[in-house]
């Protein structure tokens, strides 16, 4: 029985822990968030986060939930958390519940896509032609609606089949395939007219670019897109066995997460450039300027339906993880049945999901402290939950935890206590005592100057 509740391999926890950070963060996200931000400054923050704050943060997750094989309040109750403490369980938990409201309507968008692919783009090759497409589709409440609730449902089916069974399988077969195909891809962008300047714009920092909305959307990014900061990670990691390593798994994760989203940047760029697209489009540089590739490759329809079906595939990948962190919640502290909880979080998500899905069209107006409902979740999670939370994270698990635990959660399986602790593991630990809180702290300070 409690094997059931374990990812059964190695392969199936990288999978599964890649498969909920790469996702929409890393090929929607991050190129919109780089194209606005200065591009190449972005990046070179960016990965700076991902590697000073994120790696320790997701390590710090993994330490948690595995440790206490908890879900997320749990995990807290059983490590005799003060009750402060509780609370990066609840903001995981809210965390979850906004992401998935903006989350799924973009995964929508895919669905939408496969079928455009599918039948031509109706024929639009131009970039304005795509450009009035997308508009015209993201305006339209109803289908908007109908492809995000779709989209739920199918998350919600392959949740209700559990975390083995549904999550592992699907994670498996399909992220080696994306990664397969954005390479196809990244090698086609490099030919494209465009190619040197996309490239130069995503790579040539200029420095003159880092202010405070880059610093804080990169810092958001690195959180988004490791899935780090709301529990999903220290979830997942209540599935892993003693013979996971942790810090290996974090590294191998952060390394996997940045190359798909260079990769994606990668494949926009250069083509943003050739077709005339301006990198600061926003949400819908991804949806317009893509298709625009596609045109030029030969079976070109072919290749975009691909291409849009393991975006939808990265995207479900990383839902089942949002999803996850609240059922896991529900069955483990309500004691409910994984089919009951499903149903209950399903109706919530549809909701708030429909709220954002209306925000491109007749909700257009009905704004809070100036941003449509999908905005507001989306930078409300991503530039202040997630941070908030990894800030929390690293204080508990660098100052609270028991060093002793924390050491030997970090340190390979079956190495002799007595041993010095190795490096990664003392910078990790350094990091969530030190760089993680004053980082993240010193940039909400900035922000709220
Ligand atoms: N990391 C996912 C992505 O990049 C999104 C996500 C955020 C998933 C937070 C889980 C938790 O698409």
């Amino acid at each position: 029985m409690a094997n059931e509740t374990k990812f059964s391999t190695k392969l199936g926890v990288i999978a599964a822990t890649v498969g909920s950070a790469v996702g929409l963060g890393n090929i929607w996200r991050f190129p919109y968030e780089a194209g606005m931000h200065g591009g190449g400054a972005f990046l070179l923050v960016y990965v700076l986060f991902v590697l000073l704050i994120g790696v320790p943060v997701v390590a710090g997750e993994f330490v948690i939930g595995r440790y206490t094989g908890s879900n997320v309040v749990g995990a807290f109750k059983k490590l005799k958390a003060a009750p402060f403490w509780h609370s990066v369980a609840y903001i995981g938990l809210l965390s979850s519940l906004l992401i998935l409201g903006f989350y799924s309507v973009v995964a929508g968008w895919t669905v939408e896509y496969i079928y455009q692919a599918v039948t031509g783009f109706g024929g639009a090759t131009s970039e304005e032609a795509l450009h009035s497409q997308f508009d015209s589709f993201t305006t339209s409440g109803g289908r908007q609606i109908f492809w995000t609730l779709l989209f739920l449902a199918i998350n919600f089916l392959v949740i209700s089949r559990g975390v083995r069974k549904g999550i592992e399988k699907v994670s498996n077969v399909l992220m080696p395939m994306l990664f397969a195909i954005l390479f196809v891809f990244c090698v086609n962008a490099l030919f494209l007219p465009g190619a040197a300047e996309g490239l130069s714009f995503l790579f040539h920092p200029d420095f003159s670019k880092i202010d405070l909305p880059t610093v804080l959307n990169a810092m958001g990014q690195a959180f988004f897109s490791l899935s780090v900061g709301m529990g999903v990670l220290m979830t997942y990691a209540s599935y892993f066995s003693s013979s996971t390593r942790l810090v290996n798994t974090s590294v191998t994760t952060a390394l996997l997460d940045t190359l798909v989203a260079v990769m994606a940047g990668i494949i926009i760029f250069p083509a943003v450039f050739s077709f005339g697209a301006t990198p600061a489009a926003g949400p819908r540089l991804v949806f317009e300027v893509l298709p625009s590739i596609f045109t030029t490759l030969p079976g070109g329809s072919l290749w975009a339906a691909l291409f849009f079906v393991l975006l939808f595939v990265a995207a479900l990948t990383s839902t089942i993880s949002l999803s996850e962190v609240v059922i896991a919640w529900f069955i483990g502290e309500w004691k409910i049945s994984r089919v009951k909880a499903t149903v209950i979080y399903g109706i919530a998500t549809g909701l708030l999901s429909s709220l954002c899905a209306l925000s491109f069209g007749p909700l257009a107006g009905a704004k809070v402290f100036g941003m449509t409902f999908f905005d507001l979740f989306d930078f409300a999670s991503s530039n202040i939950l997630l941070p908030l939370g990894g800030m929390l994270i690293a204080v508990y698990t660098g100052w609270m935890l028991p060093r002793r635990i924390l050491r030997a959660q970090l340190s390979a399986p079956g190495r002799d206590p007595g041993a010095p602790t190795p490096a990664g593991v003392r910078l990790v630990i350094f990091s969530l005592r030190f760089i993680c809180p004053l980082a993240i702290l010193a940039i909400f300070v900035w922000g709220l100057l």
